[in-house]
Protein backbone atom coordinates (compact mmCIF):
# COMPACT_ATOMS: atom_id res chain seq x y z
CA UNK A 1 0.00 0.00 0.00
CA UNK A 2 1.62 3.34 -1.13
CA UNK A 3 1.74 6.47 1.16
CA UNK A 4 1.76 10.02 -0.21
CA UNK A 5 4.30 11.89 2.10
CA UNK A 6 3.48 15.50 2.20
CA UNK A 7 6.66 17.30 3.96
CA UNK A 8 6.66 21.12 4.64
CA UNK A 9 4.81 21.93 1.39
CA UNK A 10 4.70 25.85 0.99
CA UNK A 11 2.61 26.80 -1.81
CA UNK A 12 1.79 30.63 -3.72
CA UNK A 13 -1.15 31.46 -5.49
CA UNK A 14 -0.62 34.88 -8.25
CA UNK A 15 2.27 35.84 -5.58
CA UNK A 16 1.29 35.59 -2.30
CA UNK A 17 2.04 32.40 0.02
CA UNK A 18 -1.19 30.54 0.86
CA UNK A 19 0.66 26.89 2.56
CA UNK A 20 2.97 27.79 5.11
CA UNK A 21 4.35 24.37 5.31
CA UNK A 22 1.79 21.56 4.82
CA UNK A 23 3.56 18.23 6.39
CA UNK A 24 0.68 14.67 5.99
CA UNK A 25 0.72 11.48 5.32
CA UNK A 26 -2.42 10.27 2.96
CA UNK A 27 -2.32 6.67 2.74
CA UNK A 28 -3.76 4.41 0.66
CA UNK A 29 -6.48 1.82 2.11
CA UNK A 30 -7.60 4.76 4.62
CA UNK A 31 -9.65 8.19 4.35
CA UNK A 32 -8.39 11.19 5.40
CA UNK A 33 -10.76 13.94 6.29
CA UNK A 34 -9.70 17.73 5.29
CA UNK A 35 -11.27 20.01 7.73
CA UNK A 36 -10.34 23.73 8.35
CA UNK A 37 -12.39 27.25 7.60
CA UNK A 38 -13.27 28.71 4.34
CA UNK A 39 -9.97 30.49 2.73
CA UNK A 40 -7.11 28.19 4.80
CA UNK A 41 -5.60 26.61 2.12
CA UNK A 42 -7.42 23.42 1.28
CA UNK A 43 -8.34 23.58 -2.32
CA UNK A 44 -5.09 24.73 -2.48
CA UNK A 45 -3.05 21.64 -1.17
CA UNK A 46 -5.42 19.75 -3.18
CA UNK A 47 -4.85 21.39 -6.47
CA UNK A 48 -1.33 21.84 -6.30
CA UNK A 49 -0.93 18.08 -5.47
CA UNK A 50 -2.20 17.26 -9.12
CA UNK A 51 -0.03 20.19 -10.66
CA UNK A 52 -2.76 23.36 -11.37
CA UNK A 53 0.20 25.32 -12.97
CA UNK A 54 -1.46 28.94 -11.14
CA UNK A 55 0.09 26.69 -7.71
CA UNK A 56 3.36 27.63 -7.76
CA UNK A 57 5.32 25.29 -5.16
CA UNK A 58 8.12 27.25 -3.44
CA UNK A 59 9.32 25.07 -0.74
CA UNK A 60 8.90 21.57 0.35
CA UNK A 61 8.48 17.75 -0.91
CA UNK A 62 5.21 15.45 -2.11
CA UNK A 63 6.38 11.99 -2.93
CA UNK A 64 4.07 8.58 -3.49
CA UNK A 65 6.63 6.21 -1.99
CA UNK A 66 9.65 6.96 -3.26
CA UNK A 67 8.30 8.60 -6.85
CA UNK A 68 8.91 12.46 -6.08
CA UNK A 69 5.30 13.53 -7.24
CA UNK A 70 6.47 17.45 -7.70
CA UNK A 71 8.62 17.11 -10.85
CA UNK A 72 5.93 15.30 -12.84
CA UNK A 73 3.17 16.82 -15.09
CA UNK A 74 -0.18 16.19 -14.89
CA UNK A 75 -0.82 13.50 -16.46
CA UNK A 76 2.20 11.75 -15.70
CA UNK A 77 0.58 12.48 -11.61
CA UNK A 78 -2.77 10.60 -13.07
CA UNK A 79 -0.96 7.91 -14.43
CA UNK A 80 1.05 7.22 -10.98
CA UNK A 81 -2.45 6.66 -9.05
CA UNK A 82 -3.24 10.52 -8.52
CA UNK A 83 -6.67 11.69 -8.71
CA UNK A 84 -8.58 15.08 -8.36
CA UNK A 85 -12.24 15.95 -7.94
CA UNK A 86 -12.58 19.24 -8.04
CA UNK A 87 -14.38 21.63 -6.05
CA UNK A 88 -15.63 23.76 -9.19
CA UNK A 89 -15.35 21.20 -12.17
CA UNK A 90 -14.61 22.69 -15.30
CA UNK A 91 -16.89 22.94 -18.15
CA UNK A 92 -15.30 22.22 -21.25
CA UNK A 93 -16.89 22.86 -24.29
CA UNK A 94 -16.00 20.87 -27.85
CA UNK A 95 -15.13 17.65 -25.41
CA UNK A 96 -17.77 14.98 -25.41
CA UNK A 97 -17.73 13.16 -22.24
CA UNK A 98 -17.23 9.80 -24.09
CA UNK A 99 -14.12 10.52 -25.62
CA UNK A 100 -12.76 12.24 -22.38
CA UNK A 101 -13.29 9.16 -20.45
CA UNK A 102 -11.95 6.66 -23.33
CA UNK A 103 -8.86 8.79 -24.13
CA UNK A 104 -8.65 9.03 -20.46
CA UNK A 105 -8.31 5.36 -19.89
CA UNK A 106 -6.79 4.53 -23.00
CA UNK A 107 -3.90 6.63 -21.84
CA UNK A 108 -3.01 4.58 -18.81
CA UNK A 109 -2.98 1.44 -21.20
CA UNK A 110 -0.23 -0.16 -23.41
CA UNK A 111 -2.84 -1.54 -25.93
CA UNK A 112 -6.59 0.30 -26.06
CA UNK A 113 -9.17 -0.95 -24.35
CA UNK A 114 -12.10 -2.35 -27.01
CA UNK A 115 -15.05 -0.55 -27.73
CA UNK A 116 -17.25 -3.23 -26.16
CA UNK A 117 -15.18 -3.28 -23.23
CA UNK A 118 -14.99 0.52 -22.39
CA UNK A 119 -18.90 0.96 -23.47
CA UNK A 120 -19.54 -1.75 -21.16
CA UNK A 121 -17.78 -0.49 -18.65
CA UNK A 122 -19.03 2.94 -19.26
CA UNK A 123 -22.79 1.82 -18.98
CA UNK A 124 -21.94 -0.25 -15.54
CA UNK A 125 -20.46 3.26 -13.83
CA UNK A 126 -23.47 5.64 -15.25
CA UNK A 127 -26.18 3.06 -14.03
CA UNK A 128 -23.93 2.86 -10.74
CA UNK A 129 -23.98 6.59 -10.50
CA UNK A 130 -27.67 7.40 -11.30
CA UNK A 131 -26.72 9.43 -14.24
CA UNK A 132 -28.62 8.65 -17.57
CA UNK A 133 -26.15 7.22 -19.63
CA UNK A 134 -27.39 9.71 -22.71
CA UNK A 135 -25.63 12.25 -20.89
CA UNK A 136 -22.01 10.66 -22.03
CA UNK A 137 -22.90 12.22 -25.24
CA UNK A 138 -22.47 15.32 -23.84
CA UNK A 139 -19.49 17.87 -23.88
CA UNK A 140 -17.69 17.22 -20.76
CA UNK A 141 -19.73 18.96 -17.61
CA UNK A 142 -21.14 21.50 -19.88
CA UNK A 143 -24.27 22.96 -18.45
CA UNK A 144 -24.02 20.10 -16.27
CA UNK A 145 -26.12 20.97 -12.69
CA UNK A 146 -24.18 20.96 -9.95
CA UNK A 147 -25.08 17.72 -8.64
CA UNK A 148 -24.25 16.35 -12.44
CA UNK A 149 -20.79 17.63 -11.95
CA UNK A 150 -20.20 16.28 -8.69
CA UNK A 151 -21.63 12.80 -9.97
CA UNK A 152 -19.16 12.82 -12.84
CA UNK A 153 -16.45 13.48 -10.54
CA UNK A 154 -17.05 10.02 -9.13
CA UNK A 155 -17.73 8.38 -12.16
CA UNK A 156 -14.32 9.37 -13.68
CA UNK A 157 -12.90 8.05 -10.32
CA UNK A 158 -14.44 4.40 -10.86
CA UNK A 159 -13.28 4.76 -14.22
CA UNK A 160 -9.75 5.29 -13.49
CA UNK A 161 -8.99 3.67 -10.64
CA UNK A 162 -6.73 6.20 -8.57
CA UNK A 163 -4.54 5.05 -5.84
CA UNK A 164 -5.38 7.93 -3.68
CA UNK A 165 -8.13 10.24 -4.91
CA UNK A 166 -8.61 13.74 -3.52
CA UNK A 167 -12.32 14.88 -3.31
CA UNK A 168 -12.87 18.51 -3.04
CA UNK A 169 -15.95 19.05 -1.67
CA UNK A 170 -17.95 16.38 -3.51
CA UNK A 171 -20.98 16.65 -1.25
CA UNK A 172 -21.79 20.47 -1.97
CA UNK A 173 -25.03 20.88 -4.14
CA UNK A 174 -25.63 17.28 -4.14
CA UNK A 175 -29.96 16.62 -3.18
CA UNK A 176 -30.49 13.72 -0.02
CA UNK A 177 -30.62 11.24 -2.56
CA UNK A 178 -27.08 12.11 -4.96
CA UNK A 179 -25.30 11.91 -1.41
CA UNK A 180 -26.16 8.66 -0.63
CA UNK A 181 -25.22 7.45 -4.30
CA UNK A 182 -21.96 9.23 -4.27
CA UNK A 183 -21.18 8.04 -0.33
CA UNK A 184 -22.15 4.57 -1.32
CA UNK A 185 -19.37 4.73 -4.34
CA UNK A 186 -16.99 6.63 -2.02
CA UNK A 187 -17.30 2.94 0.45
CA UNK A 188 -17.50 0.99 -2.47
CA UNK A 189 -13.90 2.49 -3.53
CA UNK A 190 -13.00 2.28 -0.11
CA UNK A 191 -13.68 -1.16 -0.19
CA UNK A 192 -11.35 -1.85 -3.21
CA UNK A 193 -8.53 -0.19 -0.88
CA UNK A 194 -7.94 3.33 -2.33
CA UNK A 195 -6.83 5.93 -0.24
CA UNK A 196 -9.18 9.24 -0.10
CA UNK A 197 -7.90 13.04 1.18
CA UNK A 198 -11.84 14.06 1.45
CA UNK A 199 -12.78 17.75 1.96
CA UNK A 200 -15.59 18.70 3.53
CA UNK A 201 -17.87 21.34 6.09
CA UNK A 202 -20.11 18.93 6.47
CA UNK A 203 -20.17 15.56 9.18
CA UNK A 204 -23.22 14.45 7.39
CA UNK A 205 -20.78 13.11 4.75
CA UNK A 206 -17.79 11.84 7.25
CA UNK A 207 -21.05 9.92 8.78
CA UNK A 208 -21.52 8.33 5.40
CA UNK A 209 -17.84 7.05 4.39
CA UNK A 210 -16.04 7.19 8.57
CA UNK A 211 -12.74 8.81 8.12
CA UNK A 212 -10.00 6.77 9.76
CA UNK A 213 -7.68 10.09 9.74
CA UNK A 214 -8.85 13.59 10.19
CA UNK A 215 -6.46 16.16 9.52
CA UNK A 216 -7.45 20.20 10.79
CA UNK A 217 -5.95 23.18 8.36
CA UNK A 218 -5.30 26.62 9.58
CA UNK A 219 -3.66 29.42 8.30
CA UNK A 220 -1.94 27.07 5.89
CA UNK A 221 -1.15 24.36 8.21
CA UNK A 222 -2.08 21.53 9.33
CA UNK A 223 -2.54 22.29 13.13
CA UNK A 224 -3.90 19.11 14.33
CA UNK A 225 -4.28 15.46 13.35
CA UNK A 226 -6.68 12.82 15.10
CA UNK A 227 -9.13 10.63 14.69
CA UNK A 228 -12.97 10.66 13.55
CA UNK A 229 -13.62 12.57 17.21
CA UNK A 230 -12.19 15.89 15.70
CA UNK A 231 -15.48 16.40 13.21
CA UNK A 232 -17.74 15.46 16.33
CA UNK A 233 -15.90 18.25 18.13
CA UNK A 234 -15.69 20.81 15.26
CA UNK A 235 -19.60 20.03 14.41
CA UNK A 236 -20.31 21.14 17.72
CA UNK A 237 -17.49 23.11 18.98
CA UNK A 238 -16.60 25.24 16.00
CA UNK A 239 -12.95 26.09 15.40
CA UNK A 240 -12.70 28.01 18.27
CA UNK A 241 -10.83 25.50 20.89
CA UNK A 242 -7.94 25.84 18.38
CA UNK A 243 -7.07 29.01 19.67
CA UNK A 244 -7.83 28.34 23.57
CA UNK A 245 -6.27 24.45 23.39
CA UNK A 246 -3.53 25.68 21.19
CA UNK A 247 -2.44 28.80 21.02
CA UNK A 248 -3.05 29.01 17.03
CA UNK A 249 -5.04 32.32 16.10
CA UNK A 250 -7.24 31.86 13.30
CA UNK A 251 -6.62 34.19 10.69
CA UNK A 252 -9.72 34.97 9.67
CA UNK A 253 -13.49 33.20 10.24
CA UNK A 254 -16.04 33.20 7.57
CA UNK A 255 -17.20 29.33 8.37
CA UNK A 256 -20.97 29.64 8.94
CA UNK A 257 -23.21 26.92 7.55
CA UNK A 258 -21.27 23.68 7.75
CA UNK A 259 -18.87 22.06 10.43
CA UNK A 260 -18.80 24.12 13.28
CA UNK A 261 -22.81 25.73 12.51
CA UNK A 262 -23.46 23.79 16.05
CA UNK A 263 -21.39 25.88 17.41
CA UNK A 264 -22.25 28.99 15.89
CA UNK A 265 -25.75 28.93 16.11
CA UNK A 266 -25.38 28.41 20.23
CA UNK A 267 -23.06 31.51 20.59
CA UNK A 268 -25.81 33.22 18.61
CA UNK A 269 -28.24 32.06 20.97
CA UNK A 270 -30.46 30.41 18.35
N1 LIG B 1 -6.11 31.79 -8.13
C1 LIG B 1 -6.09 32.49 -6.98
N2 LIG B 1 -5.81 33.81 -7.00
C2 LIG B 1 -5.80 34.52 -5.85
N3 LIG B 1 -6.03 34.00 -4.64
C3 LIG B 1 -6.31 32.70 -4.57
C4 LIG B 1 -6.37 31.86 -5.73
N4 LIG B 1 -6.67 30.61 -5.36
C5 LIG B 1 -6.80 30.67 -4.02
N5 LIG B 1 -6.59 31.89 -3.56
C6 LIG B 1 -6.68 32.32 -2.16
O1 LIG B 1 -6.06 31.37 -1.33
C7 LIG B 1 -6.74 31.25 -0.10
C8 LIG B 1 -7.06 29.79 0.15
O2 LIG B 1 -8.03 29.37 -0.77
P1 LIG B 1 -8.55 27.88 -0.85
O3 LIG B 1 -9.47 27.81 -2.02
O4 LIG B 1 -7.40 26.96 -0.84
O5 LIG B 1 -9.34 27.76 0.53
P2 LIG B 1 -10.24 26.57 1.10
O6 LIG B 1 -9.64 26.19 2.41
O7 LIG B 1 -10.40 25.52 0.07
O8 LIG B 1 -11.63 27.33 1.37
P3 LIG B 1 -13.17 26.82 1.19
O9 LIG B 1 -13.48 26.03 2.42
O10 LIG B 1 -13.94 28.13 1.18
O11 LIG B 1 -13.28 26.08 -0.09
C9 LIG B 1 -7.97 32.15 -0.20
O12 LIG B 1 -7.73 33.36 0.46
C10 LIG B 1 -8.12 32.36 -1.69
O13 LIG B 1 -8.75 33.59 -1.99
MG1 LIG C 1 -11.98 24.92 -1.09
Amino acid sequence: MATLHIKNLHVSVAGKEILKGVTLDVFEGRTTALVGPNGHGKSTLLLALMGHPNYVVTEGEVFLDDQDVLTLSVDQRSKLGLFLAMQYPSEIPGVNSADFLKAALNARREKPMSLFQFYSKMQTAYKEMGIPFEMSTRNLNEGFSGGEKKRNEILQLKLLEPRIALLDEIDSGLDVDAIQVVSAAIREEQQKGRGFLVVSHYARLYDLISPDDVAVMINGRIAVTGGPELVKKIDTQGYEWIKTELGIAIEKEESVGSIGVCATREALGK
